[in-house]
């Protein structure tokens, strides 16, 4: 049996793996794979021949770099480009480096949570894209959208790469896009990358990979509640599992339990017990068609404007604006 009383969280790391763990069926977020070990294990997983999203919008964005910039300069007007979620900047620097040789008037405004990210990043980008003008924004993405939104003449285009989306259940991403939504003004545009419905075979080759990399990925929420919370996950006695329906198109990350087992997370109080084949929920991965992506835009008050995509069709980015 589980405890009963809830402990005092001393963060919401603890608080988010107390109700996950003790919820039924388990499961966790898949924002807290993202430490130091889980920020190069995502890295390797980008690097992998069957992991063709980062390719893919990569693709994109070289191929039609041209015809966004005209899109989002919109007959040269000054625009902010803001992106939520930049992380190195890898895909976006395409852009950034195209937009600054065509002497395109705008300025490039990441938003991060961490000051630290963002420093390097700036720093970063003086070096790699002399010219460019760099103005980070920290916080959430709804906070600093919110400071933005009242200066409102200038024109925001604002991107959502990586198909992060897809981290979102339908509903979530309808209420996501709503709110962005909400902070755009007319002339305003949304650049979004959705990773799309294809063989069911080359989406569970991108999420389960043979060497074990995504294996070691995921498992690295436990390893994180070791450390972190004290506790005594055995690795080896769970297995990363993935599945993906071709109906809805979501595709879903687990952790399952190979045996009964006991862990004890000290820092919680809190003692597990795990059922054979037990499982810890731990991601979604949505893939998308252009039907579903055009409902997900009306429900949001968005209208699509135009589409770019790559000869496989894997992966499309979509630009958005407010519909009238
Ligand atoms: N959410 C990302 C994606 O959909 C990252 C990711 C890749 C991931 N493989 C994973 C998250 C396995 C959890 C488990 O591509």
């Amino acid at each position: 049996m589980q405890n009963e009383t809830e402990p005092k969280f001393t963060s919401q790391f603890q608080r988010e793996v107390y109700q996950g763990l003790t919820a039924y069926p388990k499961y966790l977020s898949s924002k807290y794979i993202y430490d130091k070990a889980g920020d190069k294990l995502f890295q390797d997983i980008m690097a992998m021949p069957t992991y063709y999203l980062t390719d893919t919008e990569f693709l994109i964005l070289e191929k039609h770099k041209e015809e966004i910039a005209s899109y989002f300069s919109n007959g040269d007007s000054f625009f902010h480009l803001i992106e939520m979620g930049a992380g190195d900047g890898k895909k976006t620097k395409i852009l950034l480096r195209h937009f600054t040789e065509k002497d395109i008037n705008f300025t490039f405004r990441p938003i991060d949570i961490s000051q630290n990210a963002l420093d390097s990043l700036k720093k970063n980008l003086e070096i790699e894209i002399p010219g460019l003008k760099t103005e980070p924004l920290q916080g959430t993405y709804f906070e600093t959208l919110e400071t933005l939104h009242f200066n409102s003449e200038e024109r925001k285009v604002i991107l959502f790469l990586g198909s992060n989306i897809g981290n979102l259940l339908h509903e979530q991403a309808i209420e996501f896009l709503s709110k962005v939504q909400s902070y755009m003004q007319p002339n305003d545009l949304l650049f979004i990358g959705f990773d799309q419905k294809k063989n069911p075979q080359t989406i569970l080759n991108a999420y389960n990979d043979q060497e074990g990399i995504t294996a070691a990925f995921n498992k690295n929420l436990l390893v994180r509640i070791n450390r972190e919370l004290h506790a005594n996950f055995k690795l080896d006695k769970f297995i990363h599992w993935e599945v993906y329906d071709p109906e809805t198109g979501t595709a879903k990350s687990f952790l399952v339990s190979k045996e009964n087992q006991k862990v004890h997370i000290a820092d919680l109080g809190l003692n597990l017990s795990f059922e054979a084949w037990e499982t810890i929920h731990t991601e979604i991965s949505q893939k998308y068609d252009d039907q579903t992506v055009k409902w997900l835009a009306e429900k949001s008050g968005l209208q699509v404007i135009t589409e770019f995509t790559d000869s496989t069709n894997y992966y499309k980015n979509y630009l958005f604006k407010k519909s009238v």
